[in-house]
């Protein structure tokens, strides 16, 4: 019988070939073909994979964003692809606590119906990457609290109380991060933010029962929050992989677990790729 070798590769280039080697075939079975799929974030590394990995499962989008020239930039490279898919756009800054509102009056203007929340946006600041926690301003503290923490639980509770009145049993899928539970990020505003997402997931489904609710915690993600792209070498002595994870593998664990079979994994909210050893 063949076995599948594991080889560890270096350096490992994150090239066109391998982003295109883990966005093409289906991960859902078919299982969300037409579904409607809101991503926040949708401009950055891991939202472009989002919206690019549902758009190959035949999904349609709503991308939301804080920056309309990149919002349309993306709309137009996807429609130019000819992909099929209706893709709609909403410039959207989730640290304003009218978002909920907004997005509720918009996607209700546009009689769309959500079948699948990914909470995507979030930000990672220098004070962060320093992880000095004891000089932390308020300031600091609620810019990153209220874009990853704050903007996640508003459109959450927005999209959820929409899908129960409008009788949808879909799926809300929150980012976190590995931040969350290793040690040395664990008291940052990045760290403490992204636990909260975690808390969020887990009373959220106490509270939506009906309702699929997942968290992924990705370790290293190949994208520029961690000042790598198209044409890093992405080997890292890192987790199992000896690798950063790609934001392809990070859209592609999304897609799967809002398919039919990935709806059946239910205990424990939390999954994490490529995480180094707590
Ligand atoms: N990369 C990693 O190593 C890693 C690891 C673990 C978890 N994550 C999580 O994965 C998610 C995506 O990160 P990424 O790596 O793709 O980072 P990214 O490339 O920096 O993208 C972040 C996205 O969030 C958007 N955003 C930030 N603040 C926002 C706000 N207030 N309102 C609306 N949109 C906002 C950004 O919009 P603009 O384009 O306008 O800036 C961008 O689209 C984040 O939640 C992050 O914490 C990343």
């Amino acid at each position: 019988m063949k076995r599948i070798k594991y080889e560890v590769i270096k350096p490992l280039i994150y090239s066109k070939e391998l982003m295109d080697s883990y966005s093409t075939n289906s991960v859902a079975g078919g299982s969300l073909i037409g579904k409607t799929v809101l991503i926040t974030g949708a401009t950055g590394g891991i939202g472009i994979s989002l919206t690019k990995r549902f758009i190959a499962e035949k999904c349609n989008v709503l991308l939301i964003g804080r920056d309309n020239k990149k919002l349309d930039d993306l709309k137009n490279e996807l429609e130019k692809s000819g992909t099929g898919s209706i893709i709609k756009v909403l410039e959207l800054d989730l640290t304003d606590l009218n978002c909920g509102n907004i997005l509720t009056q918009f996607i209700e203007n546009e009689s769309l119906m959500i079948d699948v929340l990914i909470n995507n946006a979030g930000v990672f600041t220098e004070i962060d990457r320093k992880r000095r926690f004891r000089v932390v301003t308020e300031e600091q503290f609620n810019t990153v609290f209220d874009a990853n923490y704050i903007g996640t639980k508003i459109t959450s509770k927005a999209v959820a109380d929409y899908m129960v009145r409008n009788k949808i049993s879909g799926t809300i899928i929150n980012i976190s991060s590995i931040c969350a539970i290793q040690r040395k990020f664990q008291y940052t505003p990045y760290g403490i933010s992204k636990s909260a997402v975690i808390k969020l997931t887990e009373d959220m489904r106490d509270e939506y029962p009906f309702l699929n609710i997942k968290c992924i915690a990705p370790g290293s993600v190949a994208t520029r929050m961690g000042d790598l792209g198209e044409g890093s070498n992405i080997s890292k002595k890192l987790g199992v992989l000896n690798r950063v994870a790609l934001p392809e593998e990070i859209a592609t664990l999304a897609a799967f677990l809002s398919s039919d079979i990935g709806r059946e994994i239910s205990n424990g909210a939390l999954l994490a790729s490529a995480c180094e050893v707590l």
